[in-house]
């Protein structure tokens, strides 16, 4: 499994720092819907679904967590604790969000609105619906 980073270029000067991100630029798809998580409690698992179509771009901008990727075959842990680093998180992907440091801010961009039909909860269901 291949995990996709997407560096986002910081603008900075003596004011500080400024990050942008837009759709079909930066960000690989239109973007319908953006999310936070914050206030996460340090010993909770978030997340434990996959999407059948729906493309999300994660990233923290303030703090750090952990994302683990499971594509069906393996699983692979990426540690975000970057402003300046995004993970493009493809369909057909189980996740799960951990060890968020208490200043945690996890953002999601995604390429649709919510819809719970496109959410499998399931991980026996998950490796069926990807033929495996
Ligand atoms: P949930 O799916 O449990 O979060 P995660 O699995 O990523 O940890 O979502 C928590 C609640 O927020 C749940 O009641 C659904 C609601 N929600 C929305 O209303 N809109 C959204 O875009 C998302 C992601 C969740």
């Amino acid at each position: 499994m291949e995990i996709k980073m997407i560096q986002f270029q910081p603008h900075g000067d003596e004011r500080g720092m400024l990050i942008a991100l837009e759709e079909k630029k930066n960000i690989p798809f239109e973007v319908k819907r953006v999310y936070f998580m914050y206030g996460t409690k340090p010993e909770i698992h978030r997340g434990k679904h996959a999407h059948k179509s729906l493309k999300q771009v994660l990233f923290c901008p303030c703090g750090a967590c952990t994302i683990s990727l499971d594509d069906g075959k393996e699983v692979k842990e990426v540690r975000l604790d970057k402003s300046t680093e995004g993970l493009l998180v493809e369909a057909c992907m189980w996740r799960e969000m951990y060890d968020f440091t208490s200043d945690a801010v996890l953002m999601v961009l995604a390429s649709d609105y919510y819809d719970e039909d496109d959410y499998i909860r399931d991980y026996e269901e998950f490796l069926q619906y990807i033929n495996i």
